[in-house]
């Protein structure tokens, strides 16, 4: 039997790709206004950086991640998320003694071993950002913004913005205590996996779709934010609706990670089956200190946005997403000294900045005007012995049908006059 991809994992084919590439360079250019700078991480590293970082009680750590032995028999993890691998970065970099904060994006492949779905890969891919070194709420309110930027410049329609505080570690542990005790009565029927999290991480048991029953009735976290929390995220929302975006506040969003602190956000849209969750993000004020040590505690804001996800959404939306750009010219030589005239003139237009092909598997001249088709060329260019005797080519314009001789030596020049 032949081999085949890996399950949850996906063949992203031409035609496909330029989709991607699209929807990267609209990401990409988001960032550039924003002032944020590419990072580029490790796909695996230390399988502790994961344990600490994203935290032990969670799904990703507990059952999700691929971590194997490498040959000198250290734990390594693919990355099963981009933040803990950036803030690694940042403390090994010493980005910390920079005088501005640190405003760092990414864009590439992730992995958990979850089972697949539609929306849900193990190999995935996010663009995320991360801004390093300031608590300004209104720096939360730009990381939320910029997001709903990019879903609304790539024809997203729909998408809502929900927001929550988690507060900080110590008014999450006192609302831990109060969630414990809400949910005792009712411990032994709830799942296998939230008996665990009751004693290690309560507040994931609101996020259970199994279990979603018991949780009504649930004390709110917001009851439990003290002074400074609450400020700050009262001023979170304050600069989300001066800058107009709309959004909803979901007092039980949880999130899957235990980094967060303060700010947690998510961003909905229908049109992937059961998922519509398209994305998140939050604050992490402790994180920097739990990787590099208390010394150089950062506080941290951030989202990572599933690609494949705004994909699938787009797709149901019906938005055209640009694909396989159409060739400049298609040249075709009739002919040995014809065809070896075409992969020289071949290069000098290439060279030139056209986008150019030719047939290389000597085919008919019926069978070339089909493959010209096919790359959508707006131009063909066809030399015969005749035209090559007088230093010059036949240009036809394929939109028109319009014919012309043109010298060979200014072929190039003409068509960019023709394409401009
Ligand atoms: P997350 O919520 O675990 O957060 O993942 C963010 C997004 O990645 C999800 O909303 C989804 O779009 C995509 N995603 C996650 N798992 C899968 C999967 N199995 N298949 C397809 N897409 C998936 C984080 O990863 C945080 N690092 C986000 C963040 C950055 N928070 C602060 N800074």
């Amino acid at each position: 039997m032949s081999i085949q991809k890996p399950k949850g994992t996906q063949d992203l084919l031409p035609g496909v790709v330029e989709k991607w590439q699209y929807i990267e360079e609209k990401a990409r250019d988001v960032c550039r206004r924003f002032n944020y700078k590419e990072i580029r991480t490790p796909i695996f590293e230390n399988t502790e950086l994961f344990q600490r970082g994203v935290g032990e009680t969670t799904d990703i750590v507990e059952k999700e991640m691929y971590t194997f032995p490498d040959k000198g028999d250290r734990s390594m993890t693919l990355r099963p998320e981009g933040t803990a691998g950036v803030v690694r970065a940042y403390v090994e970099n010493k980005l910390y003694g920079e005088p501005d904060i640190n405003k760092l994006y990414y864009i590439g492949p992730m992995f958990r071993y979850e089972q697949p779905q539609a929306g849900r890969y193990r190999q995935f891919h996010q663009f995320g950002i991360e801004a390093i070194g300031s608590a300004d709420p209104s720096l939360d309110a730009e990381v939320i913004a910029m997001g709903y930027l990019f879903y609304k410049e790539i024809g997203l329609k729909g998408v809502r913005v929900e927001i929550n505080s988690v507060g900080n570690p110590s008014c999450r542990s006192v609302y831990r205590e109060e969630l414990q005790k809400f949910f005792a009565p009712v411990k032994d029927r709830l799942c296998k996996d939230c008996q665990s999290r009751y004693e290690r991480n309560p507040m994931r048991i609101l996020d259970c779709k199994k279990d979603q029953e018991y949780g009504v009735g649930a004390p709110s976290i917001l009851d439990f934010l003290d002074e400074e929390c609450q400020t700050h995220f009262s001023k979170v929302q304050r600069h989300l609706t001066d800058m107009g975006i709309e959004f909803v506040i979901n007092p039980r969003m949880v999130r899957g990670l235990d980094y967060y602190t303060h700010t947690a956000f998510e961003y909905k849209a229908a049109g992937i089956g059961a998922i519509d969750t398209i994305s998140g993000g939050g604050r992490y004020n402790g994180l920097v200190g739990t990787i590099g040590g208390s010394q150089i505690d950062q506080p941290g804001v951030g989202f990572g946005l599933g690609l494949e996800r705004v994909l699938l959404v787009l797709e149901a939306q019906g938005v055209d997403v640009p694909g396989v750009q159409p060739l400049d010219a298609y040249l075709i030589g009739l002919g040995e000294a014809a065809g070896d005239e075409i992969a020289k003139l071949l290069f000098e237009l290439r060279s030139a900045g056209l986008t150019a092909e030719k047939d290389y598997t000597s085919r008919k001249m019926k069978a070339q005007m089909k493959s010209a088709d096919r790359y959508e060329a707006r131009f063909v260019a066809i030399l015969g012995d005749d035209e090559l005797a007088k230093g010059t080519i036949m240009l036809k314009e394929m939109a028109t049908g319009e014919q012309a001789e043109v010298p060979i030596a200014s072929l190039a020049d003409t068509l960019k006059q023709k394409l401009s």
